[in-house]
């Protein structure tokens, strides 16, 4: 078989963890025609031993410059407060950049949009944990959209660290038998309380163009074993429910496997010659 051309698509990642150590092992399964040749991390022992398991060795840098005279793309999949100046560094230097802390981008949108049109360089925001999105911007062309929101429920487990807990939730996650609302909202709230929680809210805001029309609930079950996001929308087109149950990843309950899977995905359409969906 003829071997896919890897010219212009070295990848450097911007976060060795649950997502970023997984990609780069199955684009290397899967032999993408993406290559990681870059990996930078704020814990050098991550990116270090991401590098041992990977056989191409991806040069271990000790700075966002470093990664970017190595890479032609960037992965970031770091942190919220990570993103925005890798994603802002990256455009800089004409680096197509895939974030998956979305909701750095929706806190960013406007000063990232405008540097994408400056630099002539692409976003890409991976649908990440949830289904349903290529139905809400469908949605979106045809006439308004009168209500739209976002539950998502995860075992208490899911929720260690978020810096919006107060002392009496934190209580109730030890210690609650039924599920119960950890926050009812806004997006922007929802991403400062749960900024590891929340990608998923704030990607569906950004699709449906009305982030302020989102109501956002986050809700903790200690019955629940997947991490759960159901998305609801009205408007001119009718109604659309999307129910997603994704298994946690095994290195990081926050985060959903499917997520990981979504960035495999985006990286497949990116390659592909044939495009499915919208
Ligand atoms: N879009 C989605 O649907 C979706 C789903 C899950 C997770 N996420 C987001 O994707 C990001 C990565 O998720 P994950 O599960 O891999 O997280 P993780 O915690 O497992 O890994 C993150 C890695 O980034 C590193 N890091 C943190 N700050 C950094 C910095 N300033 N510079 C370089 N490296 C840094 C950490 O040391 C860690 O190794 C998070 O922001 C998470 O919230 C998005």
């Amino acid at each position: 078989m003829k071997k896919k051309s890897t010219t212009g698509r070295r990848l450097g990642l911007v976060g060795c963890g649950a997502i970023g150590s997984l990609v780069a092992e199955l684009l290397e399964k899967k032999k993408s025609s993406f290559k990681v040749t870059a990996l930078y991390d704020a814990r050098l022992e991550a990116a270090q031993l991401l590098s041992k398991k990977l056989k191409s060795k991806p040069k271990v840098c000790r700075s966002l410059s470093e990664v970017f005279s190595v890479c032609d793309w960037v992965l970031e999949a770091a942190s919220i407060k990570a993103a925005f100046p890798a994603a802002e560094a990256s455009l800089k230097k004409r680096k197509p950049v895939v974030m998956m802390s979305t909701g750095a981008f929706l806190l960013h949108q406007k000063q990232l949009s405008q540097l994408a049109k400056k630099y002539k360089t692409k976003i890409y925001l991976p649908s990440g944990a949830l289904c349903g999105l290529d139905g809400l911007k469908a949605a979106r062309q045809m006439g308004s959209i009168k209500s739209i929101t976002i539950t998502s429920t995860k075992p208490p487990r899911g929720f260690s660290g978020a810096p919006g807990l107060t002392s009496a939730q934190k209580k109730s996650l030890e210690k609650n038998k039924s599920a119960f609302y950890l926050y009812q909202g806004d997006v922007w709230g929802a991403i400062q309380r749960f900024p590891a929680n929340v990608n998923v809210a704030a990607t569906t805001a950004i699709a449906s163009g009305k982030p302020k029309m989102l109501k956002v609930r986050v809700v903790a079950d200690p019955k629940a074993t997947m991490n759960q996001h159901e998305i609801h929308v009205e408007g001119d087109f009718g109604e659309l429910t999307a129910i997603t149950r994704n298994r946690p990843s095994k290195m990081n309950p926050r985060t959903s496997a499917l997520a990981i899977q979504a960035a495999l995905a985006l990286f497949e359409r990116l390659e592909s010659y044939v495009e499915v969906g919208n």
